[in-house]
């Protein structure tokens, strides 16, 4: 009779002795990619001033993290009008363009491989940060419950409500859909790899998605077809800039951050994952509705769960879900099948070399959500590797090279 003991201790060390499915090759696009482990878009707020130009430290920190299966780029914006926080990157101006070649190079030279997201923030900004300090614009006058982070009279971050948006005229949008080709065509001028369009999250293309955000009577408001129209032009126009093998998409479905609401998420979401499918992306990125859960270590609750299961079923290609993952639950989600590829947010943010510790159930550093926005070397490009903790490399040490 087996001892139930040794049997299942067996288990546990082929379990071990398997090689991990985060750890396998994956083509996506043109790349094949080292593994599963991407970095998730994470805003840092750390852009050079004046001019919101990324900055040799900001190279240093995603050189600092080439080792990611994909790193992508915090949330970029593609125009004056698309910026909603203070000291945020964009890729509109030819210095903005030149400061995201020296990043992509860097991670380049360190063999990674880098998309850049592209964002316009819609609503959640403040008219601080906007042109001619008019209100930001929207899809309909809905002012969100929600705060954006500006600069203060005295250079600091401060927390500020969000104002009453102004609704964007029809006659704007083709001029909308130029500013991510153009962003898209930036993007590789300065040598990154792809792009991803930032449909998540809240904002402006979520914003036109979601019915709680969206009133318009006109082409663009109404039925999921409609309301998804922005972002099927957005999409059309970006692959004609790069080629739809280097786009990818994020989407958030159920979320509620940023003040968000959908009647009916599940047609919603059901109608743009299928229209995906037309398009051959690179890959669809879904924050994970089940983040809380994932992250206390529960299984998800049913809503969120059917969501997932509904966008495996409807999109034919790789899927990306970011959201509350540790190497263990990132690895049951691969095995299941539910996802092909896990992006890593706040562990990438205290861990530069995160795959490595994943790959070998090492313990991770704790992220310090106080240096996440804004500031210096503190909090972002000093956090140690594994072989800096174990004085087997030396300190990270900035030198001039990135100042
Ligand atoms: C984010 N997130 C985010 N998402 C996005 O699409 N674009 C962005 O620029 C940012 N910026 C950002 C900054 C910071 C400091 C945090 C913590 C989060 C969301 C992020 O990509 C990810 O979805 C969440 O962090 C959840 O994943 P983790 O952190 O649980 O792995």
């Amino acid at each position: 009779m087996p001892d139930t003991d040794t049997a299942a201790g067996a288990a546990a060390r082929a379990q071990e002795q398997r090689p991990l499915k985060l750890s396998e090759p994956l083509k996506v696009g043109p790349y094949t990619l080292r593994h599963r482990v991407v970095m998730a878009p994470l805003t840092r707020s750390r852009a050079g001033q004046p001019g919101n130009v990324p900055a040799p430290l900001n190279a240093c920190y995603y050189a600092q993290r080439a080792s990611a299966a994909l790193i992508i780029t915090e949330a970029t914006q593609v125009s004056l009008q698309g910026q909603g926080y203070a000291w945020t990157p964009g890729i509109h101006s030819r210095e903005q363009v030149e400061g995201w070649r020296r990043v992509a190079d860097a991670v380049h030279e360190a063999s990674g491989l880098m998309f850049m997201q592209l964002w316009h923030v819609g609503r959640i900004s403040h008219p601080s940060l906007q042109p001619d300090q008019m209100p930001p614009v929207a899809p309909s006058p809905v002012k969100p419950n929600a705060e954006t982070f500006i600069e203060n009279e005295r250079g600091e971050g401060e927390l500020a409500p969000c104002v009453t948006p102004r609704a964007l005229q029809l006659e704007e949008m083709p001029y909308l859909v130029r500013q991510y080709w153009r962003g898209a065509r930036n993007a590789m001028k300065a040598g990154m790899d792809g792009i991803e369009v930032h449909a998540a999250n809240g904002y402006l293309l979520d914003q036109f998605i979601s019915s709680g955000t969206n009133r318009r009577t006109d082409e663009y408001g109404g039925a999921p077809a409609q309301r998804a129209r922005l972002l099927f032009e957005v999409l059309d126009s970006v692959c004609e800039a790069c080629g739809p093998q280097k786009v990818g998409v994020r989407l958030s479905p159920l979320s509620t951050f940023n003040d968000m609401h959908d009647d009916d998420p599940e047609a919603t979401f059901a109608y743009i994952a299928g229209k995906l499918n037309d398009y051959g992306l690179a890959y669809l990125h879904i924050v994970n509705p089940a983040t809380a859960s994932v992250e206390r270590g529960v299984p998800p609750e049913e809503r969120a769960q059917r969501m997932i299961d509904l966008i495996r079923r409807t999109y034919r290609g790789v899927l990306m879900i970011a959201g509350g993952f540790n190497g263990q639950s990132a690895e049951h989600w691969l095995e299941a099948g539910t996802a092909d590829l896990i992006a890593f947010g706040r562990p990438f943010i205290a861990n530069p070399d995160l795959p490595a510790r994943l790959f070998a159930q090492a313990p991770l550093n704790t992220p310090d959500p106080a240096t996440f926005y804004g500031g210096g070397e503190r909090g972002y490009t000093d956090y140690p590797s594994l072989a800096q903790e174990r004085g087997e490399a030396p300190k990270a040490v900035i030198d001039d090279r990135w100042r």
